[in-house]
C-alpha cells in the first residue's frame, strides 16, 4: 500500500464499532485494512465504475456480509441514514463537492483527499457545519497530496 493510502487508513482507523463508507473505493485497499484491523467495523464500498468495484469485491469478499457494494455515482444510494465515517480520496475537489452536496446521508466524520481544488473542499466542509481537525500535506512517490479529516460540529 502506498504511503498516501497508509496515511488515510491510519486517520480512518477507530477501535470501536463503526460503519465506514468509501466512495470511489476502486481497489478497496483502505477498506481491506480497516476491516482486517477492527472486527467490529462494517463497510460500504461505492464506485461508479463496475470494473473498479469488481476489484474491491475480489479483495474484500473474505469479509462476507460485513461489506456492501454499490456501483453508483456518489452517495445517493445511501438514502438519508447517518454513518460514522466517509472516505473520498483520489478524485478532484469539484467532484467531491458535487458528491457531498447532493448526498442525503450524514456522516460523523469525513476524510477527504482531493487531487486538486482543495480550498473549495475546505470551504464546503466549513459552510456545512464540519470542523477540520486534520489538514496535512504528505509526499508519496514524488507527488504531494492533501489529506483532510473533519468532524460534524
Ligand atoms: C483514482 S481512483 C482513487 C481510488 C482510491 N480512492 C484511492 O484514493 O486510491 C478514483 C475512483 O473514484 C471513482 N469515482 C470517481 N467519481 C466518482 C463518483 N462520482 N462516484 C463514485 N465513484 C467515483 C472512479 O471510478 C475511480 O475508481
Amino acid at each position: 500500500m502506498s504511503s498516501r493510502l497508509k496515511h488515510i487508513t491510519k486517520l480512518a482507523f477507530q477501535q470501536s464499532a463503526c460503519t465506514v463508507v468509501d466512495c470511489g473505493c476502486d481497489h478497496g485497499k483502505v477498506l481491506y485494512w480497516l476491516l482486517k484491523e477492527n472486527s467490529d467495523c462494517r463497510a460500504i464500498a461505492i464506485d461508479k465504475s463496475s470494473q473498479s468495484l469488481e476489484k474491491a469485491r475480489k479483495l474484500l469478499e473474505c469479509f462476507g456480509n460485513r461489506v456492501a457494494f454499490f456501483c453508483a455515482d456518489g452517495l445517493t444510494c445511501l438514502g438519508n441514514n447517518t454513518y460514522n465515517l466517509l472516505i473520498i480520496s483520489g478524485i478532484g475537489g469539484y467532484n467531491i463537492v458535487d458528491i457531498l452536496t447532493v448526498s442525503k446521508a450524514k456522516f460523523d466524520r469525513i476524510i477527504l483527499s482531493p487531487h486538486r481544488d482543495i480550498d473549495l473542499v475546505k470551504r464546503w466542509l466549513t459552510v456545512n457545519n464540519y470542523v477540520i481537525t486534520t489538514d496535512i500535506r504528505i509526499e508519496c512517490r514524488g507527488k504531494e497530496y492533501t489529506i483532510l479529516e473533519s468532524k460534524d460540529k
